[in-house]
């Protein structure tokens, strides 16, 4: 039996310290990649791997994020007004059918993987995705869908992996490999933010996951983990000590770490330079401060 994905939770709910001030008043996930906002970006990704529910974890202050994804009648009649018919086709592309999105809040942040269980009323019986939108991923195949695939081989639960620069392996949840297949290794134990010297691999989990409802019962029971938080990583390794299965999915394409300022910046480039109405205009103004650099050494 194919196992199907419908049901995709987005936790939204950190603090987005890192980007203080802006994220005082706008929350990380509205902020906008050329003019898409972040989670834009995670949406579009979830429905092209069939992802029918949308279940967001917001919190305080991200209210912007709701009214993001409602009808705007007042801006679209404008739009009609001036015929405008292809920035109401931009808009329709922001509209969610009616009953497939659902909030909940998550009063204190008290970790990524307390923000799941915080759904863990909406997802049910059912496995479930997990699309943290500050990773985003350039890929010809949306990455969620390609984990969508091989999951219907597999079963268990998956997470998206990405090999990592081994002194940069501490910032990640970190595989313990058992078995590596190329495209996918069997995973043995997860380490979430390791000491260097203590990393079992340099293959770091990111943020996509397909994770069995099982989950919800280990973060039912779970404790603060690394910094404090409740840590989703953690929940997952559990898995291993039932003896259920989990994959790392190594996915094909280029990950951003959008809760970064030199990843966000690095993907405005990569974004800008990739659309057809900005390339010449655009590159031809990176060449241009690339000489002047280069003048200037
Ligand atoms: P981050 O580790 O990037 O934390 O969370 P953050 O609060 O968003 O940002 P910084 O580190 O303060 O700058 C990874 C993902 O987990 C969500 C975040 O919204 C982000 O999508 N998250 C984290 C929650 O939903 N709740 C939490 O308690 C923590």
């Amino acid at each position: 039996m194919k196992r199907r994905v419908t049901k995709a939770i987005f936790p939204v709910a950190g603090l987005g310290t890192r980007f203080l001030p802006a994220t005082k008043s706008v929350p990380k996930e509205i902020m906008t990649l050329v003019d898409r906002p972040l989670i834009q970006y995670a949406i579009d990704e979830a429905r092209a791997a069939g992802i029918k529910e949308f279940i967001f974890v917001t919190s305080r202050g991200k209210s912007a994020l709701e009214d993001y994804f409602d009808m705007a009648p007042h801006l679209e009649s404008e739009l009609r007004k001036k015929d405008k018919t292809e920035l109401l086709d931009v808009l329709k592309s922001t509209n969610m059918d009616s009953g497939a999105i659902a909030y909940i809040r998550q009063q204190r942040a008290l970790g990524l993987g307390h923000a799941v269980w915080c759904a863990r009323r909406l997802v049910h019986n059912e496995p479930f995705a997990v699309i943290l939108p500050d990773d985003v991923i350039a890929a010809e195949k949306p990455c969620l869908q390609q984990m969508v695939e091989a999951y219907e081989e597999t079963g268990g639960s998956m997470v998206a992996a990405m090999e990592v620069p081994a002194d940069k392996a501490s910032s990640y949840g970190v595989i313990d490999i058992k078995e590596d297949f190329g495209s996918m290794v069997s995973v043995k134990g997860l380490v979430e933010k390791p000491k260097p010297e203590e990393a079992p691999s340099n293959l770091a989990v990111i943020g996509r996951y397909i994770l069995s409802p099982k989950i919800m019962q280990n973060l039912n029971k779970m404790k603060t983990g690394s910094g404090g938080e409740v840590q989703l990583t953690d929940a997952i390794d559990a898995e291993l000590q039932n003896d259920r299965d989990v994959f790392g999915f190594r996915f094909r394409g280029q990950r951003f770490d959008c809760g970064s300022k030199a990843g966000f910046l690095q993907a405005t480039v990569a974004f800008g330079l990739a659309r057809e109405e900005l390339k010449e205009e655009f590159g031809g103004y990176l060449n241009e401060l690339m000489s002047m650099r280069q003048a200037a050494q």
